[in-house]
């Protein structure tokens, strides 16, 4: 009998799943054959009122002590197969891939535009988004009632003050508080009621503003030929165009070889090899004046960069609308 017990207790300690604790218990408490079951099943067979007695308490004794052992083994064995006491951890296995954050496409132009003119001398400055209509208009030639304010869809936020339609009345800042010369970029965003494939509410600009001695129409397209450049690829050509604004003169527009097609003519730039990229000129005699420098000694080009469009350019972007949409689908291109 206790030989049995023995024996029952050396395979519930050896049994190392819950598997073989089954077949253990099986083996001698199954109700019809199990070891244990069979003992006991004999009991009543004994004749002595007393002898029965003493092995009925004896082999009580055995299966209590029998049946809690297997109690315990399966509870170590659950802990073990579920929890963390005893799990092992494999050091040498790869880590899973870390997904990396990157800048976004806006982001990333807007940086490669100041390294490119930090390259050329120019200071990155600032100022107000929230601007006065003189500095946005009247101060860049572009009097109360002149036309040209049209075609600005202005956010008004009182009679004198409104979001800053573009960074040129920076230029004006600059040339107050900095005088001449100067070779300064003007990084930041500007505001316009507007809202299209190309045209967004909020968008950013970098002016650049340069102002010196002797300073002519072919320098300011050596600087841009050396953007385009940087920006685009050194085999890229540019050409300016005759354009108009208030307050460079004379105004030019500037286009770059198609970032597609290289010049051949394809469906970016609808065929003519071309494509707009920004515009500039030399700066009028009047803001000139108006900045406090003197044009008979002075002179200087300006230029605006919008940077929503070399990013879609540089990109491939047809629908600028998804720079700001934050579809992830889209801005975790890296
Ligand atoms: N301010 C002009 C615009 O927003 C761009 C520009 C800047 C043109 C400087 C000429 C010189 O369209």
């Amino acid at each position: 009998m206790h030989a049995l017990g023995v024996r029952a207790h050396d395979e519930i300690a050896a049994a190392s799943d819950a598997g073989t604790l089954d077949a253990v218990r099986a083996r001698y408490l199954g109700r019809g054959d199990g070891l244990l079951t069979v003992v006991r099943k004999q009991i009543g067979a004994v004749a002595d009122p007393e002898a029965r007695r003493a092995m009925g308490q004896t082999v009580n004794a055995v299966v209590e002590r029998v049946t809690e052992a297997l109690e315990e083994r399966r509870a170590v064995l659950s802990a073990a197969s579920t929890g963390s006491s005893t799990e092992t951890i494999d050091l040498t296995w790869p880590p899973p891939p870390l997904r990396r954050g990157h800048l976004h496409p806006v982001s990333r132009v807007f940086r490669d535009v100041r390294r490119i003119f930090a390259q050329l001398g120019y200071v990155p400055v600032s100022g107000p988004e929230l601007e006065y209509d003189r500095y946005n208009f009247t101060l860049v030639n572009m009097p109360p009632g002149h036309h040209s304010r049209d075609t600005q869809d202005t956010f008004y936020v009182d009679d004198d003050r409104l979001l800053r339609t573009h960074t040129s009345p920076v230029q004006i800042r600059s040339m107050l508080i900095r005088g001449a010369p100067q070779r300064v970029i003007v990084p930041g965003k500007a505001y316009r009621r507007d809202y299209d494939a190309t045209h967004f509410p909020m968008f950013f600009q970098v002016e650049g503003m340069c102002i010196d001695e002797g300073i002519a129409l072919s320098d300011l397209k050596g600087t841009l030929e050396f953007f385009a450049r940087s920006t685009f690829g050194i085999d890229r050509a540019i050409r300016m165009r005759p354009h108009h604004f208030e307050f460079t003169e004379p105004s030019v527009e500037l286009d770059v070889t198609c970032a597609v097609c290289g010049g051949e003519g394809c469906r970016l730039c609808k065929g003519s090899g071309w494509l707009e990229l920004l515009g500039g000129g030399m700066i009028h005699p009047n803001v000139l004046r108006n900045g406090g420098v003197d044009p008979a000694r002075y002179s200087g080009f300006a230029f605006g960069i919008g940077v929503e469009r070399i990013a879609m350019l540089a990109y491939g972007i047809e629908d600028g609308r998804l720079l700001y949409e934050n579809d992830v689908r889209f801005v975790s291109q890296a």
